[in-house]
């Protein structure tokens, strides 16, 4: 699979997944910042994206793009015309996906597009239709679904050894969204949708993803009044119903001096509690830092020294998780096997998405 990557952010962790995946070449680049397009590792040289860094070589970080045998585009429309290009990871800013992926579709490429499917429903529901309707491969990068601890979680559901879930929770603490994205398009609630839109949308992912059960409700509640410089939730405060029973929450931080995520499940047979911190951060523990994911299982009542552990260590942090979607994408497109997720999770993680910011303005609980 000839394969290119549009848009040099986070899209250089996908740039990793096709330089690294055996069943596919990585043919062309394109973004509209020239410092992006200079270097391999021009990205990094903005100091944002340095936790990238150590997806690559080092040797490939200071050469040109060229040099690797990889193409330059400054226009999505001059990449599409190639009739070599077969696959296109979009990451391009929220606003722009539905715009960009009609594109890809209409120029016949399998598309792998970043979350979320777009910030507008009307138009994430008409490139569904697109995407059902096209023969070529579509993934969205929801990538802590390849994540082993999660992976982990979801098995210990399906092997009945949790029984039914009863309920799901998801803590997510973390800093505030960079300052240096194109055109600040994130700190922007219309061109990013704001905090659940642009990142909650992968808890309402995985609240149905690890569980396997459809959401009935929610309500929920913001703070918007401790960070200046966004226009949008700070923090959600999120309740819901789950249709078949059961109730899940998400609470997730943007007002956060580092990166933790816990989730647990509770089970008619057994708990899991779940950690994962991000690799460079270790505030958390003091810098003891030993292991960035811990899964544990037990009863509710058990001795704690009886209760089952794993644990893993960086490859659970998300930038090797993107890397590991991308691979098992290009996996998809050849063999079709694949985690990724499809057009349906893309809708229902943006349509509850929605649903909360409605039930937050609103204040009242929102049904299906
Ligand atoms: N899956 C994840 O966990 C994850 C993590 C981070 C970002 N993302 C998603 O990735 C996308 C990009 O986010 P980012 O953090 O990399 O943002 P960014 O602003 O750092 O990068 C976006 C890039 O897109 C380029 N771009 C914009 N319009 C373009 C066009 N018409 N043609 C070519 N290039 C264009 C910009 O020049 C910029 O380099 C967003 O949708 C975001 O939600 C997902």
């Amino acid at each position: 699979m000839k394969a290119a990557v549009v848009g040099l952010g986070i899209g250089m962790a996908h740039v990793a997944g096709y330089l690294e995946s055996p069943y596919a070449d990585l043919y062309a680049v394109c973004d509209l910042m020239p410092e992006r397009l200079r270097l391999v590792g021009g990205t990094f040289n903005e100091g944002s994206m340095m936790c990238l860094k150590p997806l690559f070589r080092e040797d490939i970080l200071t050469k040109r793009w060229e040099d690797i045998g990889v193409k330059t585009f400054t226009s999505l429309d001059a990449l599409l015309a190639d009739p070599e290009v077969e696959m296109i990871s979009l990451c391009t800013p929220d606003y722009l996906h539905a715009e960009h992926a009609d594109k890809v579709l209409k120029a016949g490429k399998h598309l792998l597009l970043e979350k979320p499917l777009d910030t507008n429903f009307q138009k994430a529901l008409i490139i569904s239709d697109d995407i059902i309707n096209t023969d070529k491969s579509f993934g969205l990068e929801y990538e802590f679904r390849v994540n082993p601890a999660v992976l982990k979680m979801k098995k210990l559901v399906e092997s009945g050894d949790v029984g039914e879930v009863k309920a799901f929770s998801l803590y997510h603490f973390r800093t505030p969204f960079r300052s240096d994205k194109w055109e600040g398009w994130i700190q922007d609630k219309e061109r990013s949708g704001g905090l659940i839109i642009e990142e909650t949308c992968h808890w309402f992912d995985l609240a149905r993803y690890i569980t396997g059960k459809e959401i009935e409700s929610v309500h929920c509640v913001t703070e918007d009044g401790i960070l200046p410089r966004v226009n949008f939730e700070n923090i959600a405060y999120i309740n819901g119903t789950y249709r078949d029973g059961g109730v899940f929450q998400i609470s997730h931080a943007l007002t956060g001096f580092d990166f933790s995520l816990q989730l647990t499940l509770h089970g008619t047979k057994g708990t899991v509690w779940c950690g994962l911190k991000d690799a460079q951060y270790s505030v958390l523990d003091n810098g003891e830092t030993t292991y960035y994911g811990i899964v544990c299982f037990g009863k509710p009542d058990m001795n704690p020294e009886e209760v089952i552990r794993w644990t893993w260590g960086k490859e659970v942090a998300e930038p090797w998780n993107i890397k590991e979607m991308v691979k098992n994408f290009v996996e998809k497109a050849v063999y079709g096997l694949s985690q990724t997720a499809g057009v349906v999770d893309g809708i229902e993680s943006l349509k509850w998405a929605l649903k909360a910011q409605t039930s937050a303005r609103e204040n009242k609980v929102i049904y299906k």
